[in-house]
């Protein structure tokens, strides 16, 4: 599948609360998964949605210190590179570029940060 960079305007950032996030479709990412946008301590990331372990969507996940931790077997994931931080999951997630402008917060997919 070929990747289209473009800009997805996802909100504002009081949309999303500290600690939560959203799931932008994949029928509007274009790049074959949802991508989750997480709000952790005041800075925004976005990942592919499901987990790279099994089919859990990280969104769900707990959201904390710079991780988000998968809610279905507990593998922790880090918001700023994907790295796959511990067992059971050992790919890592795939990021996305996250941007803030005066009208809300852009997301970027397949364009990694
Ligand atoms: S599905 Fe995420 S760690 Fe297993």
């Amino acid at each position: 599948m070929t990747e289209t960079v473009r800009a997805i305007h996802v909100g504002v950032p009081e949309d999303i609360e500290d600690g939560e996030a959203v799931v932008v479709p994949a029928e509007r990412t274009g790049t074959g998964d949802g991508i989750a946008v997480f709000h952790c301590d005041g800075e925004f990331y976005a990942l592919d949605d499901t987990c790279t372990h099994a089919e859990a969507s990280l969104a769900d996940g707990w959201i904390e210190d710079g991780e988000v931790e998968c809610p279905m077997h507990s593998g922790r994931f880090c918001l700023s590179t994907g790295e796959a931080l511990c067992m059971p999951a050992t790919e890592n997630a795939r990021t996305h570029k996250v941007e803030i402008g005066d009208d809300g917060l852009w997301l970027h997919p397949g364009s990694s940060t």
